[in-house]
């Protein structure tokens, strides 16, 4: 019986891997491209999820923590060390510890969502809530990487977008070719990179016969790369995507400039509905941010910027568990009347007669 081993395993020959490096897996990738039934009605176009919250930790971090976790592992590394909105110090920790290694994590206190918290804690990494926001920890974890003998996993460390790749991979494995379109959340900006490298590898290998256009979306509060400039105070809805100064900023100016395609901005408001929409309309609940790329394409289609009959692919990004508080802030009525455990009580509450 086939079992998926994992990205580093089942795409060996494209990452920066030996025979001699430990694999350090959770059984990352092979997640499942979804059908968009509800989305491709709305635009006339075929759209496809690529529902990343089905990793192991719930984010597509993993696919690029198994590569770095896996060297850092080889080196004889003791600790590891990264800044994070929640989603890399979550797949950080489990990796870490799996390993043997210690994870510490800087995190920028009281925005990161509850259940991503909850995972770094019982994965039991050092954890420093840091007086300041994401850019800030970021700034801070190159610094202790220069002076301290602890491995930067942050997506600085480009092993990380080698393992992130994968996903475009997965992509043109599934659909037989690149889509015409790959839509997707921008934060620190590793990930766009990370898939037009991968789509770029398949085409330039003719196992593709095309790469998509890029088409990233960033929260309005929180999109230096649409207007150009450093957000000293980054703020969105979108916690894991608050960021002001991506460390991967001009590599995704070249995905986006080298693909044909475009990176901007969607409101918090876009983005919150189309959580609700992914969730009520296609049966899939994504975290906040990871509904950017969806937002986007509404967005698009009501802009009118938007070929009838593309293939579309949406990355969403991390798991809606991570960040139940945000659902539950608009989704629970006021209050949840208790109703008689009796069967015609039931009935009438729940509309029957
Ligand atoms: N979606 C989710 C759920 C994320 O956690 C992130 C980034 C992104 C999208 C954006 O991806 O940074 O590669 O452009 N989260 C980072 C973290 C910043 O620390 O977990 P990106």
């Amino acid at each position: 019986p086939h079992q998926w081993r994992g990205v580093i395993e089942e795409y060996r020959d494209r990452l920066p891997v030996s025979a001699d490096t430990p694999v350090v897996t959770l059984g990352e990738g092979g997640t499942p491209l979804v059908a968009a039934q509800w989305l491709s009605e709305q635009t006339n176009c075929e759209v496809w999820l690529k529902v990343e919250g089905n990793n192991p930790t719930g984010s597509f971090k993993d696919r690029g923590m198994t590569v770095a976790i896996s060297l850092a592992a080889q080196a004889g590394d003791k600790a590891v060390v990264c800044a994070s909105t929640g989603n890399t110090s979550a797949s950080a920790a489990a990796y870490a510890v799996r390993a043997g290694l210690l994870p510490l994590v800087l995190i920028p206190a009281g925005r990161i969502a509850k259940g991503k918290l909850a995972q770094a804690i019982v994965h039991g990494a050092k954890l420093v809530s840091i007086d300041g926001g994401f850019d800030d920890c970021l700034r801070i974890v190159r610094e202790l990487g220069k002076h301290y003998p602890v491995a930067l996993v942050n997506s600085v460390n480009p092993v990380r977008l080698e393992g992130q790749k994968t996903a475009a991979f997965e992509v043109c494995d599934a659909l037989g070719d690149a889509p015409d379109l790959h839509l997707l959340p921008v934060g620190n900006a590793g990930n766009i990179a990370a898939y037009w490298k991968g789509y770029s590898e398949y085409k330039k290998d003719k196992i593709s016969s095309r790469t998509p256009r890029m088409w990233g979306f960033q929260a309005e509060g929180a999109a230096p790369i649409v207007t150009g400039r450093i957000v000293e105070n980054p703020d969105t809805a979108a916690t894991a995507i608050r960021v002001g100064n991506p460390a991967s900023w001009t590599l995704a100016e070249a995905a986006r400039d080298e693909s044909g395609g475009r990176i901007e901005a969607v409101t918090d408001d876009q983005i919150l509905s189309a959580q609700r929409d992914l969730a009520a309309r296609e049966g899939v609940f994504v975290e906040p941010a990871s509904a950017a790329g969806v937002a986007g394409l509404l967005a698009s289609k009501a802009a009118g910027r938007l070929d009838g009959g593309s293939t579309v692919v949406i990355t969403v990004t991390g798991h809606g568990l991570k960040d139940i508080d945000t659902a539950l802030s608009y989704a629970l009525p006021a209050e949840t009347p208790v109703t008689p455990a009796d069967t015609d009580a039931v009935a009438r509450v729940a509309g029957l007669v």
